[in-house]
């Protein structure tokens, strides 16, 4: 066994070492249970090896390495697509969501008057665009340098959602960063919140928790939440509560507090408001694994992040290199506009009409700290 895994290692450093900085290579990837083409996209450079897929556009791979150049897979993904078709995973995993990420309260909102509904699939809510997201689609994929550009074309009544949606979410490596830019339009009035659902170990997918590891994030208040998570519509500072990251602290160190909406949600499962007030990139979040120093700096255009702790994960799915990923085995910063937004008009619109152009950006960064 340890042989096989040191000759995979091997396989992988020859693959790596192969490839031109900056080079995109694309690899077949069998079909979708609909019989669609699948590719594997791998982007590299200096430091990272990212993995992308046209399936759900999501991430599968993102090899970092740690102070001492050891290289690990930091986030959780599936070896094939039957791991992301499986209909037992509901984790999002590495997905692009869409087209409405997060949650929208029983599947309904009104826009211009008119009464929308979306399938629910969440405790009466509709979670991630409802029963069939953006994550289980099949986007066409186009390479650029260093880069790959996912296209998805989402029909007028998806999901029951109004208009015809064209997104566009493009990957970028530069540097030690990846850069994740979506856009979209419309040709009705419509909402739109898209995000990537990417669970980060930074001690390597399959190791263990994340309660070691430590977060930092840049917020002076959440959206708390009612039995459903879906947002009351209120504000709470953080100050004094375990959901104050400003200073960093481990992931697990308050995740056990008599608090009631970590009891709510069985640990952190939260819309955090993010401090800074702009819509060019901001920081958002910074976590690092003391143990490897492997460090993740987030910058977003988005108003939130969905700090998620992997409450949901049982060890039941197998991941990529066959670890079972246990609970709380990863963390999501989910940049975002706030859940439930649509039937919220307190909190910043995710309207978006013909003619205009949503445009949002968030770039995930790799260091290590000594
Ligand atoms: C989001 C939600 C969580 C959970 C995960 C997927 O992060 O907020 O409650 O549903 O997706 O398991």
């Amino acid at each position: 066994m340890k042989q096989a895994v040191s000759m995979a290692m091997a396989a992988g450093l020859v693959l790596t070492s192969a490839m031109a900085q900056g080079e995109v290579k694309k690899d077949s990837w069998g079909k979708s249970a609909d019989g669609q083409p699948l590719f594997l996209y791998t982007l590299h450079d200096a430091q990272l090896t990212v993995k992308l897929t046209n399936f759900g556009a999501h991430v599968v791979s993102i090899d970092a390495p740690d102070k001492n150049g050891n290289v690990a897979d930091v986030v959780l993904g599936f070896k094939d697509v039957a791991g992301y078709e499986n209909p037992k995973n509901t984790s999002y995993m590495g997905a692009i969501v869409g087209r409405y990420g997060n949650r929208i309260a029983n599947g309904r909102f009104s826009l211009d008057g008119k009464s929308y509904e979306i399938p629910t699939n969440n405790n009466g809510n509709a979670l991630h665009g409802g029963k069939v997201g953006f994550d289980q689609k099949v986007w066409q994929g186009k390479e650029l340098p260093n880069g790959v550009e996912f296209t998805l074309v989402s029909p007028d009544g998806d999901m029951g959602f109004p208009g015809k949606l064209t997104a566009h979410v493009k990957y970028t490596l530069v540097g030690s960063s990846l850069h994740i830019d979506y856009t979209a339009t419309t040709d009705k009035d419509t909402v739109v919140n898209l995000t990537n659902h990417s669970y980060f170990n930074l001690a390597g997918e399959g190791s263990g928790t994340v309660l070691d590891e430590q977060m930092m994030i840049a917020a002076d208040a959440t959206t708390p939440v009612n039995a459903t998570l879906i947002p009351t519509g209120k504000l709470a500072p953080v100050a004094g509560t375990p959901f104050d990251f400003n200073k960093p602290h481990t992931i697990g160190e308050r995740i056990h507090a008599a608090d009631q909406q970590l009891k709510t949600a069985g640990g952190y499962d939260h819309n955090f408001v993010l401090s800074a007030k702009t819509n060019t990139l901001h920081l958002v979040a910074k976590a690092v694994d003391p143990k490897s120093g492997r460090t993740l700096t987030v910058t977003s255009t988005e108003p939130g992040v969905q700090f998620y702790s992997g409450n949901f994960l049982d060890g039941t799915l197998t991941g990529i290199s066959g670890k079972a990923y246990v609970k709380n085995g990863g963390f999501c910063l989910e940049t975002q506009h706030f859940p439930d937004s649509p039937n919220q008009p307190s909190f910043p619109s995710t309207e978006l009409k013909p003619g205009e152009t949503m445009h949002s950006s968030t770039v995930f960064t790799f260091s290590v700290t000594k």
